[in-house]
């Protein structure tokens, strides 16, 4: 998949250039089937569906996956293939102010990671059913945690510059 030519450059955003070299590798250990082909059909973040949504894992990491069935949630990392990564400065449609990339959860990044904690409804073989996610068919599996509420819940937290904001 190419870059989403939906991602131009709008008035107010900031594009950088990137370095010329990566700096690491990485694997791509699986696939995510999701109902969503366009990117205007995908929710704007987990908790805006319900639907079901496979996990496919590459076979070769099955035995990755023992014990992850005792978990309620997992925190799932994909990588956003169609973003672009180098618009630092951003106006999302929806809020139509600039914010830094950094106090946003775009998926045009510098590394275009995602990440959402989605319920796990099951595991059948190399594919796990689950809920909460917000991705194209087809996006990139990077990895698999378990959600620990007691390391990863911080009810206090706060962004400030949300507050008050509808969407
Ligand atoms: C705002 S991001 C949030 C992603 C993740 N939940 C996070 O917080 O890191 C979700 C949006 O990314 C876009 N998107 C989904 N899959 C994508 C892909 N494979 N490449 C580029 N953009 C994608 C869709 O517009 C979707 O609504």
């Amino acid at each position: 998949m190419g870059e989403d030519p939906e991602f131009g450059l709008r008035e107010g955003e900031v594009a950088v250039a990137l370095p010329e070299r990566f700096d690491a590798g990485l694997y791509f250990i699986g696939r995510i089937e999701t109902p969503w082909r366009k990117r205007s059909e995908c929710p704007k973040n987990p908790a805006g569906s319900d639907a079901l949504c496979h996990i496919h894992l590459d076979p070769r990491y099955a035995a990755g996956l023992a014990d992850l069935d005792t978990c309620s949630h997992v925190i799932v990392l994909y990588f956003m293939d169609q973003a672009p990564r180098d618009i630092v400065v951003q106006r999302p449609r929806h809020y139509g102010v600039s914010r830094g990339v950094f106090a946003l959860r775009s998926p045009a990044r510098p590394n275009p990671i995602a990440l959402s904690v989605a319920e796990l409804i099951g595991i059948d073989g190399c594919v796990l059913t689950v809920r909460g996610l917000d991705c194209l068919d087809g996006t990139p599996l990077i990895d698999l945690k378990p959600y620990f509420p007691s390391i990863d819940s911080k009810p206090e937290a706060v962004v400030g510059w949300r507050e008050g904001q509808d969407g």
